[in-house]
């Protein structure tokens, strides 16, 4: 079954929308719309009276909230769990760098209770690199990262998430993981979109140019 992905362009990239219960990896550099993506995405959900969590791990709820006013994308009825770091957190440096089995334990107990206490049917986390400083190598983070997906997966959620794509770091753990890949990005002509991995569905392959205006995302198909 598939899944609106609340952009009319996108569904049609994906011909019909993402697969239900799924992961999808929402890739980009800073500032390529990854965060409207995933909003428009919980909207949807919203507007077909379903439950949908936003979990946050990088920009605090209530940016994301205005911002979002600003764009005229209402996200009432979109629940946020915000785990971005507090000022407390920060005021021990030790723990900026070694936050240890403390903060991870909270992390995922927050992030468990949220879910089983709402079952929602679309999650968005943003950015799953942030789990990456919690463990103590790459190995690791994928093996959390695979378990924690299989988690949201038991639960019949569909998933998006995002990470931070900086050349430099190679991502290729969290493109074999995803079920699917969309990837964004910003050139001297503007944002683009295209659809990289669908697995169980064909896609429209190739760039897309998109226009972020008021109403969020739009894609126009080349
Ligand atoms: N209110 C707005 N009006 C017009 N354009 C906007 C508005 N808000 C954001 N944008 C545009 O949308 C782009 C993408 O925003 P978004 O927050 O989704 O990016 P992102 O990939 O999540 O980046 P990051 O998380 O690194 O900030 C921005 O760089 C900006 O150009
Ligand atoms: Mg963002």
């Amino acid at each position: 079954m598939k899944v609106s992905s609340g952009i009319e362009g996108l569904d049609k990239l994906l011909m019909g929308g993402f697969i239900k219960g799924r992961a999808y990896y929402i890739k980009g550099e800073s500032g390529t719309g990854r965060t409207i993506l995933g909003l428009q995405f919980l909207i949807e959900g919203v507007k077909r009276g379903e439950k949908v969590l936003f979990i946050t791990l990088t920009e605090r709820a209530e940016y994301i909230k205005e911002n979002s006013k600003k764009l005229f994308l209402e996200v009432e009825g979109v629940e946020f769990l915000d785990l971005t770091p507090s000022a407390e957190y920060y005021r021990s440096s030790y723990d900026i760098f070694h936050p240890g089995e403390v903060e991870r334990e909270r992390i995922f107990e927050e992030i468990t209770r949220k879910i089983e206490e709402i079952s929602p049917r679309r999650v968005f986390i943003d950015s799953i690199s942030e789990f990456r400083r919690l463990v103590p190598n790459a190995f690791v983070h994928k093996r959390q990262v695979i378990s924690f997906l299989k988690f949201l997966n038991s639960k019949d959620a569909t998933v998006l998430f995002t990470s931070e794509t900086i050349s430099e770091i190679p991502d290729q753990d969290l493109e074999y993981v995803a079920d699917g890949i969309i990837e964004l990005k910003r050139d001297e002509e503007g944002f683009k979109i295209s659809v990289r991995k669908m697995r169980g569905s064909d896609f429209i392959p190739g760039w897309h140019k998109v226009e972020i205006g008021e109403e969020g995302i739009k894609i126009h198909l080349s």
